[in-house]
């Protein structure tokens, strides 16, 4: 009984925009950008395509595959899986992750949505400096960065509160084509830009003396991180699929999603920079100090599209958030709903309240608390370090062996190729290999890169 009453996404279509939601966010806009600007450009992309197809898209079927099965949170999908084993932590775990990560990406989702209101109100405009010091003297405000993560995890609540078909999978519809046309539109006005051409070589020609170790593990690490994997977001929506939804050709087609988007994040950075002589590669601060001063000055000449193209951008940026922000909440909510055996909107308000007081110690402890920190890192970058460093990788790796070593073989492929239903067994075995050894493999270096230890 209670299976038939669980909540599931309504479409097709619904599964995969809503997934591809959660996998794009600030990842694609502004991770994989600043990340290939350091890392030899072209040369990164082909490195990353191929991270994402032999090491994103098994990773995601084994979530989908545990999510699908357990038809449950990620934790008892995990549960049910392990037999009672301690594996079952696993998705503990995961759930932890999910939960810490989205107070710290609250508080720069909240950032996005005050980049919006400042372009709107045309406080975005002023030489390079200004625009750096209003960065950081916003960042470490004690009040308005609170103020946004508020509104921002307010937003979060309202949708999730609705339910699956209702809030996640009727916003993801409204809010990924939303998204996809406003950077298309960018995306011609920055290649118009003239001198533009010389981001766009720099994101297609390949330097292949720009390779090396670093530029594999940095691709890996972004594929990982761009693909929402390891969290529990991925898992838990996979407990919303049906039967039917083909889990290998969704994860493909969320991987290319994934991809495209981040590339046109790429064609809208790299053309106006290069244009006007600024180098990518200015790291974390690239969206928030660099971009600025680039719409500006390269669209100086007709200050109004200037002024449009950087409310259009922060806009689909806090989309891209937004819709991520939601996997994360989702996560947690689905848990707590039921493991307390509480309604859907007190699990959903008790998650809101918690990554409210949490983001606002995360944002606090950029400026007035700054002073205090553990490990010399402040709680933001603490959080940023547990999560994506630690527990990232390390659910990673332990869902890979999960599934290729521990895991029957029949029930992998049962939901691999829906109990027979789907051909292409072959790619089952493809599959199975990969994430019994490329994958945790791969992981392992990641980790080990991450920690500094090669
Ligand atoms: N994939 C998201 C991005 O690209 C980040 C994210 C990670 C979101 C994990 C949810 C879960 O920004």
């Amino acid at each position: 009984m209670a299976k038939l009453e669980r909540a599931n996404f309504g479409s097709k279509l619904g599964v995969i925009l809503a997934t591809a939601g959660s996998a794009v966010g600030l990842g694609n806009i502004w991770r994989f950008p600043y990340m290939a600007g350091q890392n030899g450009g072209a040369v990164f992309i082909l490195i990353y395509i191929f991270c994402v197809l032999l090491l994103g898209i098994p990773c995601m079927i084994s979530e989908f595959i545990i999510g699908r099965h357990g038809q449950a949170n990620t934790a008892r999908s995990f549960r049910k899986l392990s037999g009672g084993t301690p594996w079952m932590l696993i998705g503990y775990m995961g759930v932890l992750t999910g939960f810490l990560i989205s107070s710290y990406y609250a508080v720069v989702s909240g950032w996005c949505l005050e980049y919006v209101w400042a372009s709107l109100i045309g406080k975005l405009q002023g030489d390079p400096d200004y625009i750096k010091t209003y960065f950081e003297t916003f960042s470490q405000d004690p009040i308005k960065p609170v103020f946004w993560t508020f509104l921002i995890l307010l937003a979060t609540y309202l949708i999730i509160e609705n339910g699956v078909r209702d809030g996640i999978e009727r916003a993801s519809k409204l809010m990924m084509p939303t998204l996809f046309i406003l950077l298309l539109v960018i995306v011609v006005a920055s290649c118009m830009l003239p001198g533009g051409e010389k981001g766009i070589e720099f994101l297609f020609k390949p330097d292949m003396s720009k390779f090396t170790g670093d530029v594999f593990l940095a691709a890996l690490g972004q594929s990982f991180y761009s693909m929402s994997i390891a969290m529990g977001c991925i898992c838990t929506y996979a407990s919303y699929f049906s039967k039917e939804t083909n889990l290998a050709k969704s994860a493909t087609q969320i991987g290319v999603i994934d991809f495209v988007v981040a590339l046109l994040a790429g064609l809208v950075i790299f053309p106006a920079a290069f244009s006007v002589g600024v180098n990518p590669d200015s790291g974390p601060s690239l969206i928030f100090i660099t971009l600025p001063n680039v719409f500006q000055q390269a669209f100086g000449d007709l200050a109004i599209l200037g002024y449009i193209i950087s409310i259009l951008f922060y806009a689909l940026l806090s989309m891209a958030a937004l819709t991520s922000l939601m996997s994360l909440h989702e996560v947690s909510t689905a848990f707590l709903e039921e493991e307390l055996g509480t309604t859907r909107k007190r699990a959903a308000m008790m998650v809101t309240i918690a990554c409210i007081a949490l983001g606002t110690i995360c944002s606090l402890s950029l400026g007035p608390w700054s002073h205090h920190q553990l490990f010399r890192m402040t709680v933001f970058d603490l959080f940023d370090f547990v999560t994506g460093q630690l527990f990232l990788p390390i659910v990673g790796f332990l869902t890979c062996i999960f599934i290729g070593w521990f895991v029957p073989h029949k029930i992998v492929k049962d939901e691999f190729t829906n109990n027979g239903t789907l051909r292409g067994g072959s790619m089952f075995y493809f599959y199975i290999f990969l994430v019994k050894y490329v994958c945790p493999v791969c992981i392992l270096f990641i980790f080990l890169h991450q920690l500094g230890l090669i």
